[in-house]
């Protein structure tokens, strides 16, 4: 195995799908490439990755701009979920402050078409607002660390769905479902109409691994409360783990040496 490039040093910040396979594709296109990813530790037990990583906050942006510092890092790809408001922030600063280079890869929102029952929403406080005074059978696919928003709206009988389960307060009359995505069409239009859901809360995350709710909704006719993304900082954003390869190469960052 040839050695470490120092220069091309690269940190994916992660905790999503499209983390794990650019992290995949560097790992067998380039063998032992100084990359590391890392991830915010939300997840009680990650899904193993193809490159070396690293677990928990670095404390703000100041000590993301240590980190860089201090590990020679040259290239941060915020791969970071779409709904993570802080730390596309933090990456923006820190990569500032040190010279690092920074690029987003942010898969791209779902759009509604013809027919789609959509009811666009800011925040998870409008989302709770957004069901109404009438109780309902709402299917909330939102993760588990904003689900509290819906205890202003009790009169609602909530199925949730969490990788691990929720802290802090929650509604009453909810029913939790552990498991952990990709989720099909077939089988979430199964599920919505086993429960009787009447209405659907999720997050505009995009992406092919959680679409299938939203497809349900649609098959079943079933109005959506579709929450908007966050601000993100203005840096170079591509869409996709292709698109995020062809960049770094163009900059500069990738090893020079391709494994075999
Ligand atoms: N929000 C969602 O809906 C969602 C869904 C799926 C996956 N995720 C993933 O879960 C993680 C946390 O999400 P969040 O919404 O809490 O993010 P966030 O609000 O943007 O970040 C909060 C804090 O968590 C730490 N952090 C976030 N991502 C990190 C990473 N990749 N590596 C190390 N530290 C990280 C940072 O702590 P310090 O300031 O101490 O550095 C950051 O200030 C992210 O990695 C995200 O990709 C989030």
């Amino acid at each position: 195995m040839p050695p470490a490039e120092p220069d091309r040093t690269l940190l994916i910040l992660g905790g999503t799908t499209e983390a794990a396979q650019l992290a995949a594709r560097l790992a067998a296109a380039y063998p032992g490439i100084a990359a590391t990813v890392s991830l915010a530790g939300r997840t009680q037990d990650p899904r193993p990755l193809a490159l070396p990583m690293r677990t928990g906050g670095f404390g703000g942006a100041a000590g993301l701009a240590d980190y860089l510092a201090a590990s020679g890092t040259r290239t941060v790809i915020d791969a970071t979920h779409p709904f993570a408001a802080v730390m596309p922030f933090h990456a923006d600063v820190a990569c500032r402050a040190t010279g690092t280079a920074l690029l987003a890869l942010t898969r791209r929102a779902w759009q509604a078409a013809d027919g789609d029952r959509w009811i666009g929403v800011d925040t998870m406080a409008e989302a709770a607002a957004a069901l109404g005074k009438v109780p309902r059978r709402v299917f909330l696919t939102i993760g588990r660390q904003e689900l509290g928003a819906f205890a202003t709206a009790p009169h609602h009988t909530y199925l949730a769905r969490v990788i691990d389960p929720p802290d802090g307060p929650l509604p009453p009359n909810l029913t939790l479902l552990r498991h952990r995505g990709p989720f099909d069409t077939e089988a979430e239009t199964e599920l919505m109409r086993r429960a009787a859901i009447d209405i659907v809360v999720a997050k505009n995350a995009g992406g092919e691994a959680t679409i299938g709710k939203v497809m349900a909704a649609r098959r079943l006719g079933l109005p959506l409360v579709m929450v908007s993304r966050p601000a993100r900082p203005a840096v170079p954003t591509v869409a996709t783990v292709e698109e995020a390869m062809d960049w770094l190469g163009a900059h500069g960052c990738l090893p020079t040496r391709r494994g075999v």
